[in-house]
């Protein structure tokens, strides 16, 4: 089993260029199956996530061809309307299928994706949405069996602005008879970018960037090349990297906009931030100051940097709290980060972590993605060597990710365990 190896105490020093998002490629490359044109998606990362809906479309009937983080996809016969368990369950975006595969055959088999580590996940408000169009779903042995006799456009008002839910009524609404209105739609840029891909295909989508969502539905979506907007998680994982190690780094190749929460958080911590012409420059020479956060929907605080940000408080000068809000079992973490050395204390949702002078290093074991890239940052601040294994849940998510950090100085390798 292969394992990050980290001599913590470096500061971080000089620029790191962020890689495509990954959250934004998913989607993407699945909304392909609304055409049977070639597509041409660049800026893709090379992703353990990536290769997955790689082979799920190949499963389905595309022809893909993945160089140099472009990928085209392009179809010589019909598609298959079958997500097998053994894709879905690796990763729970394949969900995604659904939409797209409605739309254009009138109906899909997805195995049930199950819960993941930092959750039930349930997809209740993608199927009452698809149900709202006229669609009919039975759940028999594990899959979602959905059909149609031809969606039509219709307003559904979503419970919770469920970014996957969005993304898959999306799709659909597109080629459904008629206009669809996606009422507290999801706002994540994810969202905007895969908008903006779908109308780059001939969708008609206004609301673009806003919790109202109106789809007039077209007969017919055509190919298109499409560049993915960076990784906004992978922005903020560098930006904490900066701040929990006292370094001086550029963020080059991002949207600093995606991060402003964040920003407005890390200068109340303590850093320097400075964002020119796509270029974010943070630095960190004083104390680290305890700041509370709650995560919650976009713009608010990313669930996806909660982890980081414990990690960032655990060496801060005072108490701090963090609230979880939208997964029910993403504080795994916070039992590793006690082995080296933090005081955290956990009631329900809410995390309450007393700043030491220092973390130590240890032998500690990922739980999810994040989790995987906060356990890293964690290291990187602590005295003497840590560990880090589960790599499988990092390789998901970050690309190049201890190359990236070497670069910056810091003193990182992957061994096998
Ligand atoms: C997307 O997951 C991201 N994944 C997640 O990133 C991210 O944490 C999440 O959005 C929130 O921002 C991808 O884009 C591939 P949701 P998604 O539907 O779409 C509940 C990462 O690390 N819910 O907005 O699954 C759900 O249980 C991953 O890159 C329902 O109750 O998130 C959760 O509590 C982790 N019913 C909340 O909504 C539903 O039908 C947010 O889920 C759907 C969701």
């Amino acid at each position: 089993m292969e394992k990050m190896l980290i001599k913590g105490g470096k500061r971080l020093k000089g620029c790191v260029n962020i890689s495509g998002s990954k959250n934004s490629a998913l989607p993407i490359l699945i909304a392909t199956l609304l055409t049977d044109d070639n597509c041409v998606i660049k800026n893709v990362p090379v992703l353990q996530d990536i290769m997955i809906v790689v082979k799920l479309l190949k499963h389905l009937g595309k022809k893909i061809k993945f160089h140099n983080h472009e990928i085209t996809v392009s179809q010589s016969g019909g598609l298959i309307t079958e997500a097998p368990y053994e894709l879905v369950k690796k990763m729970r975006a394949s969900i995604l299928v659904m939409g797209p595969l409605l739309a254009r055959y009138k109906k899909a088999k997805v195995s049930m994706p199950g819960g993941c580590e930092i959750g039930l996940r349930p997809i209740d408000i993608h199927l009452d949405g698809f149900k709202k169009m006229g669609a009919v779903c039975d759940i028999f042995h594990g899959d979602i069996k959905i059909k149609t006799s031809g969606l039509i456009g219709s307003r559904i008002v979503l419970d919770f602005p469920s970014v996957g839910a969005t993304e898959n009524l999306l799709m659909a609404a597109a080629l459904s008879q008629g206009e669809t209105i996606i009422e507290n739609a999801a706002i994540e840029p994810e969202i905007a970018d895969l908008s903006d891909f779908l109308v780059e295909m001939g969708a008609c989508i206004s609301g673009i960037g806003t919790r109202k969502l109106i789809i007039k539905g077209v007969k017919k979506l055509s190919g298109c090349s499409y560049s993915v907007m960076p990784d906004r998680i992978e922005s903020g994982t560098f930006m904490i990297a900066a701040a929990i190690t006292g370094g001086d780094i550029k963020i080059c190749g991002t949207i600093p906009e995606h991060n402003d929460f964040l920003t407005e958080k890390l200068k109340v911590s303590g850093c320097e931030l400075k964002n020119c012409s796509g270029v974010i420059n943070i630095k960190r020479t004083g104390k680290i100051f305890p700041v509370n956060i709650e995560t919650s929907v976009y713009p608010g605080f990313p669930t996806d940097l909660q982890n980081m940000w414990m990690a960032l408080m655990t060496i801060s000068a005072g108490e701090s709290l963090i609230v979880e809000t939208i997964f029910e079992n993403r504080f795994k973490t916070i039992a590793e980060f006690s082995r080296m050395g933090a005081d955290i204390k956990v009631k329900g949702n809410c995390a309450i972590v007393k700043g030491v002078n220092s973390l130590k290093g240890a032998e500690v074991c990922a739980s999810d993605l994040r989790s995987s890239a906060a356990l890293v940052l964690a290291g990187l601040c602590s005295a003497g060597e840590t560990s880090v294994s589960g790599l499988g849940y990092l390789d998901r998510g970050y690309e190049n990710f201890e190359h990236k950090l070497k670069k910056l100085g810091a003193s990182i390798k992957r061994i096998e365990g």
